[in-house]
């Protein structure tokens, strides 16, 4: 098991009134699944994907990460963080002022690789996604597909356990999100690589081993 968590609850205050986001959603990823989840626009599903990364805190729940019950305010989160999740964010965050290579280098220089080690990693792997012509490009010189590419590469950049994505195909025509879902599902036969992917499409989102819908703040598996 890479990442469990339980009963999660989630709020939000908006100026009077308390929004419940989540209401007890549970889940388990195991090494080398691929878990999609779907669910309505505004039914929480970022705000989930946020609590699973690490990268907010839930109200009441409790996460475990390799076996350990870990608050995610804590160092060990942080370290956790950066060494075993990779991320794809909803509206994907390149850094603009980078190229496509210097942005998948960034994640491993921070974890403290050496620049010629992380930009040949970067390389390898903007290659194994089909940009090898686009490795010195500026984001805004790439189309929505390759930038998405570009994301989905430095998420995989320090080899996570666990890659979170938040609608990694949402910006993209028919041709280019079943180019990105192919890429996933060989990453995932070919490298064991896990994912977590929160997706409004249902038919990419029978690729997956485990599908969920997220409804009035609970997962619930399909099928
Ligand atoms: N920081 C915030 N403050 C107040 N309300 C928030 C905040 N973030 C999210 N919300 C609200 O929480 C609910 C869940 O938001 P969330 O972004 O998780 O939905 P989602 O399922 O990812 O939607 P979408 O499919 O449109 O991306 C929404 O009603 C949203 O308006
Ligand atoms: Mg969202």
């Amino acid at each position: 098991m890479i990442l469990s968590a339980r009963d999660i609850f989630k709020s939000y205050k908006d100026s009077d009134q308390v929004i419940e986001v989540l209401k007890g959603a549970s889940l388990e990823v195991s090494s080398g699944d691929l878990i999609c989840i779907t669910g309505k626009s505004g039914c929480g599903k970022s705000t989930l994907l946020y609590i699973l990364g690490l990268l907010d805190a839930p109200d009441k729940g409790e996460l475990e990460i390799a076996g350990k019950m870990i608050d995610s305010r804590s160092n060990l989160a942080h370290e956790f963080r950066n060494r075993d999740l990779g991320f794809v964010f909803q509206f994907h965050y390149l850094i603009e002022d980078l190229t496509a290579t210097d942005n998948v280098m960034l994640p491993q220089l921070i974890l403290g690789k050496s620049e010629g080690a992380a930009r040949k990693r970067a390389q390898e792997l903007l290659d194994y996604l089909g940009l090898s012509h686009r490795l010195d490009r500026y984001p805004n010189q790439l189309s929505g597909g390759e930038q998405q590419r570009v994301s989905l590469a430095r998420a995989l950049a320090n080899d996570p356990k666990l890659v979170l994505a938040d609608e990694p195909t949402g910006n993209l025509d028919p041709a280019h999100s079943s180019e990105v879902w192919k890429m996933i599902r060989d990453l995932n036969k070919e490298l064991d690589q896990s994912f977590v992917i929160v997706t409004h499409d249902h038919e990419a989102a029978m690729q997956a081993n485990k599908v969920y819908e997220l409804s009035e703040g609970v997962l619930r598996q399909d099928g």
